[in-house]
């Protein structure tokens, strides 16, 4: 199976590190779980019978589900109807002078009252269909780095980013959507700890790559993610593994001057195998000679 990259450009997605996470996964796999799937990126480029695509954020799981079910041009006129409506940019069809813009500055100056406005009326819908889910979509696209960021209200809080539904955006949703047509795959919307887990046995796998507890994403704000989620999350692994269920888990151990001490001696309690990894983000020990800030990168299997 080629692998593709996920539409949503999520923090700490998986995609650049997948050439060295897929060979460490077990070769045959009946159910898949993707336990925290974010953009999804894992679960779509797993090769198995089935895949559960499991996150706690509704939107995300939705949007998902959305890709799934709509046929691909229904989806891709959709999204052209938002982007008229709201007289956002389109520079795939007409290029940045249209706008008064140039590829170095982006298209922000141009796209800033209309996103404004498709952000109020998304953050003011009362209709939660594909449309809503799709003008989600939208917003993700002409976000400040692609991000997707919610307020404790709920309320989309990104400002407007420097690019649009360009080629490559329209290429990545393009292959995202039809790999989600060709795989055998369902969505669930729950807290990792409440995820049926008595059905599945040795043939199944769950890969669980949370929020990291030492460094920052948005959805580690406002203490989503903290140490008593840490500490449930060691004891849902070891209660995998009493299962004899196998799991891989993501985490660092280290970044950026910080160490995950109550990894490390969940770890030094355990017979598990720690994969050090050797790069993924753009900090990566590749990059920076600043020892301080080295990231180690781990996957850790309990077969
Ligand atoms: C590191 S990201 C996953 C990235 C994903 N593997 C990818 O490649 O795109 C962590 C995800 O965990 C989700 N999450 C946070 N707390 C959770 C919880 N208690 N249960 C399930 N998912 C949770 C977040 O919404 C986020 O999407």
């Amino acid at each position: 199976m080629q692998p593709i990259q996920s539409p949503l450009n999520y923090t700490g997605g998986k995609y650049k590190l997948l050439k060295q996470i897929l060979p460490l996964f077990p070769e045959r796999i009946n159910t898949f779980v993707d336990l925290f799937c974010g953009g999804a990126s894992v679960g779509v480029n797993v090769e198995c019978n089935h895949v559960v695509f499991n996150d706690i954020s509704t939107p995300i799981i939705r949007l998902l589900q959305t890709f799934q079910r709509l046929k691909p041009t229904t989806i891709f006129n959709k999204i052209q109807h938002i982007i008229q409506t709201y007289q956002l940019s389109d520079s795939s069809r007409f290029g940045y002078e249209t706008y008064g813009c140039d590829s170095y500055k982006g298209l922000g100056p141009y796209n800033q009252k209309p996103f404004l406005q498709l952000r109020n009326d998304f953050n003011h819908a009362s209709k939660f269909d594909s449309d809503y889910y799709l003008m989600l979509y939208v917003l993700i696209v002409y976000a400040f780095n692609n991000q997707i960021r919610f307020n404790s209200s709920g309320a989309f809080n990104l400002p407007v980013g420097k690019r649009d539904f360009n080629h490559k955006m329209q290429a990545k949703l393009k292959s995202f959507v039809e790999r989600l047509k060709t795989i055998d795959c369902t969505f669930s919307n729950r807290n990792f700890i409440e995820i049926p887990i008595n059905h599945l046995t040795d043939n199944d796998f769950i890969y669980l790559d949370p929020p990291y507890l030492i460094t920052c994403a948005t959805y580690n704000e406002n203490n989503a993610w903290n140490e008593q989620q840490e500490y449930q999350l060691y004891e849902f692994a070891d209660t995998l593994n009493r299962l004899h269920i196998r799991f891989a888990l993501s985490n660092v151990l280290k970044s950026k001057g910080k160490e995950n001490q109550i990894l490390q001696q969940w770890l030094n309690n355990r017979n598990y195998t720690c994969h050090h990894l050797k790069f993924g983000y753009a900090n990566s020990n590749y990059q920076t000679k600043d020892k301080q800030s080295q990231t180690d990168e781990v996957l850790i299997t309990n077969y």
